[in-house]
């Protein structure tokens, strides 16, 4: 798909790759709506793109907010060309020390609002006459588990399902639907990461973009449905002597 003029919409814009991925679809022609809690973040981020980037205050896991702004915002005559499920988080922990809170902060935000969007989203999309692309933003941790990283697996390995049953549904309909699968990006991710094993050798966001925007340009008959991203050395090679 030919990005010029196209409607997309990205969560967790407000910091990291969801940053990246609103710049270069803006590079590339596009408008995006950015959502995110942290409305400063988006308004120095709008400041930065200009009125091509439109910033929306928005908590991803609560679903009437997401329900109401989705039905003021969208119809059959401005649908939403690109959705790109990004916003989510890491809570780090052995099993039986991960509090609660932290368990269900992960699931609302890394699974529950991917399905909240989306569910929104793909009736515009299924009545739009053309191709619209889903990207869900999961991790190599949604194909590989390691300790002290349960919840946050559980919920990247749901995003998988997820997006290998909707990339069968919506097929027909000419939507695709793409899981990407990132190593380690150098991001805010990691700040709160105590205990997990973090590096200095990690990929680029806008690096990271550039992928993004490779997926989605590709021809019409054409879906990478999945694919994975990682750093080639995982340790700058001056450290590891
Ligand atoms: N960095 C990595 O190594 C890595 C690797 C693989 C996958 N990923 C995935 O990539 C995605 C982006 O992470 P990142 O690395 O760019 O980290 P980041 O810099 O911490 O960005 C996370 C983004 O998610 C947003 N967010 C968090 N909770 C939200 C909520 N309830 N509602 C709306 N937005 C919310 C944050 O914005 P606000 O705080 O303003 O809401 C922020 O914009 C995540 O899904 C993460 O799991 C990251």
């Amino acid at each position: 798909m030919s990005l010029e003029g196209k409607i997309a919409i990205v969560t967790g814009a407000s910091s990291g790759i969801g940053h990246s991925f609103s710049k270069k679809l803006i590079e590339n022609g596009a408008k995006v709506y950015g959502l995110a809690r942290n409305n400063k973040k988006l308004q120095a981020i709008h400041d930065d793109l200009g009125d091509s980037f439109i910033a929306v205050q928005m908590d991803v896991t609560r679903h009437s907010d997401i329900e109401n702004w989705v039905k003021n915002e969208f119809n059959e005559d401005k649908t939403p060309h690109i959705l790109i499920n990004n916003a989510g988080l890491g809570l780090f922990g052995n099993v039986e020390d991960i509090s609660l809170n932290d368990w269900h902060t992960m699931v609302n935000t890394n699974l529950n609002g991917v399905y909240y969007l989306t569910r929104q989203i793909v009736p515009l999309m299924k009545n739009y006459d053309g191709h619209t692309h889903i990207v869900n933003i999961a991790s190599v941790a949604g194909l590989i588990g390691n300790p002290q990283i349960s919840g946050y697996n559980a919920t990247k390995f749901a995003v998988r399902g997820f997006s290998e049953a909707l990339f069968k549904e919506l097929r027909y309909d000419g939507i695709k639907v793409t899981c990407m699968y990132p190593g380690s990006i150098a991001t805010s991710f990691f700040d709160n990461a105590d205990g997990v094993d973090t590096h200095s050798n990690m990929m680029q966001p806008d690096d990271v973009a550039d992928t993004l925007v490779h997926i989605l340009k590709t021809p019409d008959n054409f879906l990478i449905n999945e694919i994975m991203l990682r750093p080639l050395n995982p340790k700058n090679p001056d450290e590891s002597v």
